[in-house]
């Protein structure tokens, strides 16, 4: 068993490093060189809900054969799912590390009923990306958290592979959410989603994709939220995703009470070699402190280890601007 070797949703891994979700997990080619530059696991590229109902609608169900004018929409959509399941069986074969397939939805609609071809194709666990985007004043924060929670309940009843819940950070109550996903047999949370956001560009005054690739300072916000979801009184697994471009990154979120990292923007800017150089980081300093499992601190400055609380607990800037006038 290797220093880095830790678990996550119930699995063993070899490195409490991911590649994340995101086109660089999207070829078995890629995944084969993740594995071999030392990825814990893997989580593969979503599969959209809607590629999913796109199929069911022009094909009356998964097994009958669509009709001729829907051909074209059929070809296109189904091929999206067949390839999704070819591609979690091939990796099963090639690889020998988990393989964690992920989908992005919105609604707990009739896409559920795919979810188990996803297990049946050899998927060690699921990834569920959830987000609803708000588009009407009147629509409330816990209707939204209730849609949450009806996937989660549907989806559980008909899958047994552990599921991990990747949410994003703007809930007004990130622990509740939590707490209602554990409660219905979530094994784990990722930690988080980064969205797809509007810019201005002020010459040609339209509305453009902001930046797509995470910094690292972006690290700041998630870190406050895993130390103190690691330190609540049940253990849901966690898995850190925005923000890490360096091994001390990594090593800062094991050190907040992650179980995992997942890289995604990194390994875009440097190349699959990211994940060795993380790994390696980690090791070394883990040599320098005397560790010789992830385990011996993971967690050791959660909010509830940490001497001084109230340093996550702090929100506000009174105190750096009194002092900074
Ligand atoms: C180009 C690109 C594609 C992505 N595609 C997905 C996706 O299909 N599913 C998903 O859950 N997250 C996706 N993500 C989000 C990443 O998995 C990750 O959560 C986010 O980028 C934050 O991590 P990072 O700071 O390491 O980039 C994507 C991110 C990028 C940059």
């Amino acid at each position: 068993m290797s220093k880095l070797s830790t678990k996550y949703l119930g699995l063993e891994l070899k490195s409490p490093v991911i590649a994340g979700s995101s086109g660089q997990t999207s070829s078995l080619e890629k995944i084969k060189e993740a594995e071999n530059c030392g990825a814990g696991a893997i989580v593969l590229k979503s599969l959209f809900e809607e590629q999913i109902e796109h199929l069911i609608a022009s094909s009356g169900g998964p097994h009958s054969y669509p009709e001729a004018e829907d051909y074209m929409a059929y070809y296109i959509k189904a091929n999206a799912v067949e390839d999704y399941l070819n591609l979690i069986s091939a990796a099963k074969k090639s690889i020998s590390i988990p393989i964690i397939p992920s989908i992005n939805c919105i609604s707990a609609g009739s896409w559920i009923d795919y979810a188990k071809m996803f297990e049946n194709a050899g998927a060690d666990a699921l990834e569920i990306n959830i987000f609803f985007l708000p588009v009407k004043g009147e629509t409330t924060g816990s209707e939204i958290e209730k849609s949450y929670l009806q996937i989660i309940e549907k989806l559980k009843s008909k899958v047994k592979v552990p599921i991990a819940v990747k949410i994003g950070f703007r809930f007004t109550n990130i622990l509740n959410i939590i707490e209602l996903l554990y409660k219905r047999g979530v094994e784990g949370v990722v930690m988080f989603n980064r969205f797809y956001e509007p810019d201005i560009d002020i010459d040609k005054m339209a509305v453009v994709p902001a930046e797509v690739f995470s910094l690292p300072a972006e690290r700041r916000y998630v870190l406050r939220w895993i130390a103190m979801a690691d330190a609540l009184d049940f253990k849901i697994d966690i898995s850190a995703s925005t923000g890490i471009h360096s091994g001390d990154d990594a090593i800062k979120y094991l050190l907040a009470g992650a179980d995992t990292i997942q890289v995604c923007s990194a390994l875009y800017k440097k190349g699959i070699g990211f994940i060795k150089e993380v790994n390696e980081r980690i090791i070394s300093w883990m040599e320098k402190r005397g560790f010789n499992s992830i385990n011996q601190f993971r967690g050791k400055l959660n909010y509830s280890a940490v001497g001084n609380p109230i340093l996550y607990e702090r929100a506000q800037f009174m105190k750096f601007f009194s002092s900074h006038d």
